[in-house]
């Protein structure tokens, strides 16, 4: 099983892909996550020599590279925790929460759909799936 997980280097996905290594050894995780402010590398170092675990340092919005991933690693499922999480942040400014839950959501849904992958899952807040749905 090849299992894409967005946004693996923040708080709830990292934990995730702890969490599915340890339960799941034979499985391959592939992190994408761009490395905001709230992404942080060295909480993945615990994984980063697994050989069943990959980093890919892009954007969810960068619609061109989530394909070329796709392409690449041909996942059974993907999990998007890719996300700009701090709502008192959408305040100041929102365009980026726009940009990257809902745009960025988009795009992996497209490539879901392009390359026929069956599960998807979106650890969101609402507000992101009513759009979406
Ligand atoms: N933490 C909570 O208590 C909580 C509660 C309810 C819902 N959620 C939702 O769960 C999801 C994950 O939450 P979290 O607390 O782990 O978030 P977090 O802020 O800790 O991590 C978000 C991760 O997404 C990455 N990221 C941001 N923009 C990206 C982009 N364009 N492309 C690729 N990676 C990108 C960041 O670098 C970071 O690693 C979010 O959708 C959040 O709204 C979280």
């Amino acid at each position: 099983m090849n299992i894409i997980v967005t946004g693996g280097a923040g708080f709830i996905g990292s934990n995730f892909i702890f969490h599915m290594l340890k339960k799941y050894p034979d499985y391959r995780i592939i992190c994408l996550d761009c490395l905001t402010y709230a992404g942080n590398l060295s909480t993945l170092a615990p994984v980063m020599d697994n050989p069943n675990f990959r980093f890919v340092k892009e954007s969810i919005t960068d619609r061109e590279a989530v394909y070329k991933l796709f392409e690449e690693e041909h996942p059974d499922m993907v999990v998007n925790f890719a996300a700009e999480s701090h709502v008192d942040r959408s305040i100041e400014n929102p365009e980026v929460f726009l940009t990257t839950n809902i745009i960025g959501t988009a795009v992996l849904m497209d490539a879901c759909r392009k390359y026929g992958i069956k599960r998807y899952h979106q650890v969101s807040t609402d507000e992101v799936t009513e759009i979406c749905r």
